[in-house]
């Protein structure tokens, strides 16, 4: 109910806002900025206020919402960021409980919010689409953004919450990930992989770079795997070791943070200090990591934690361009 409102409310906006969309694009000025996609040269309206925009994938409509830095160039190649939503959510909420459109995270790269089908993204029991339909989507959703708006094709990254967080490691461990510079993913629930290192993940290069960040009191989506909500997760330690072995990283160091609440792992892959990462933090819940409190904490009953993932992951992303 609560997720049919809000389509209601997403719906609405969109027809206020494709006028806007419209009158934004101006082919007369197209120009190529060196190292841009097609979309440099058109300039845009409304730069710094989110905009919600449709397309159709696979046959089906499909939406995602868009942010441009308030001082937008059509010049010059962004960086791009896709963010995924948890369950019974759109990318509007993820937006405003990452706050990753804000200038102190993003003043510099361009943010969009897919919306999945029924409120979810494919790996789940209950999800509507299926797995191939949501990494079409992905794909069909990196033409449309790149023929529009001015991307750094060497800096396309993706992050996402819960299943949204699961549905990036599904991208990492697709040949569409290989679009992508470095993944991160928040109390991920990683139900299409859960069998080991080559059972269900095939990522399209090695080392691809991974972050996560779990809480080890997540009542939701286990440390220790098991039957989640929507099938059967991985333990998160099994899971990183899976990654360890496909990005080849044969040691890795533990920093323990925050009077013994906090642990960081880092390994070295390839060489490559800090290519895969994990952020535990023992007593998290189900949520969006902030040290000021957001939605998700709210919603998992508990305060700010120690660690601020927006933080962590633009951070993460920052250090990493797709050879
Ligand atoms: C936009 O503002 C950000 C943050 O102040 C700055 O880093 C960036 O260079 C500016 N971009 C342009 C195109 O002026
Ligand atoms: C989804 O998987 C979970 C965990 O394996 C199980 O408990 C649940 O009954 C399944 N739901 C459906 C609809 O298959
Ligand atoms: C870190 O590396 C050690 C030594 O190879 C290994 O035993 C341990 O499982 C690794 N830690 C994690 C969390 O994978």
């Amino acid at each position: 109910m609560v997720a049919h409102n809000l389509r209601i409310a997403a719906a609405t906006f969109l027809v206020s806002t494709t006028l806007a969309f419209a009158a934004s694009l101006d082919v007369t000025q197209r120009a190529t900025a060196a190292g841009g996609t097609a979309g440099c040269g058109t300039t845009h309206l409304f730069n710094g206020i989110t905009q919600y925009h449709s397309l159709t994938s696979g046959g089906r409509d499909r939406s995602y919402s868009i942010h441009l830095p308030s001082n937008y160039s059509e010049t010059k190649p962004y960086p791009l960021v896709l963010g995924f939503h948890g369950s019974s959510s759109i990318g509007f909420f993820f937006e405003a409980d990452t706050g990753l459109s804000g200038s102190k995270y993003s003043a510099d790269k361009i943010m969009v919010y897919p919306n999945g089908v029924g409120g979810a993204w494919a790996g789940a029991n209950y999800s509507e689409a299926t797995v191939p339909e949501d990494l079409g989507f992905v794909s069909d959703l990196l033409d449309e953004i790149r023929a529009g708006w001015c991307i750094d094709n060497s800096r396309i990254y993706a992050t996402g919450l819960s299943i949204g967080g699961g549905f990036v490691n599904t991208i990492a461990c697709s040949e569409v990930g290989g679009q992508f510079a470095a993944f991160a993913a928040g109390s991920g629930s990683f139900y299409t992989d859960n069998s080991g290192v080559t059972g269900g993940c095939t990522p399209a290069r090695s080392p691809i770079p991974m972050l996560e960040i779990h809480g080890g009191s997540d009542p939701d989506v286990h440390y220790a795997g098991g039957p989640g909500e929507g099938g059967v997760e991985p333990a998160i330690p099994d899971w990183l070791s899976w990654w360890a072995q496909r990005n080849k990283c044969p040691s890795n160091t533990t920093e323990t943070l925050f009077n013994g609440d906090v642990q960081h792992i880092v390994w070295e892959c390839n060489g490559v200090e800090g290519v895969l990462q994990h952020w535990k933090v023992d007593d998290m819940g189900h949520c969006w990591a902030s040290t000021t409190l957001d939605f998700s904490e709210i919603a998992a009953g508990q305060g700010p934690t120690p660690i601020d993932a927006s933080t962590i992951v633009m951070a993460f992303f920052d250090q990493f361009t797709k050879p």
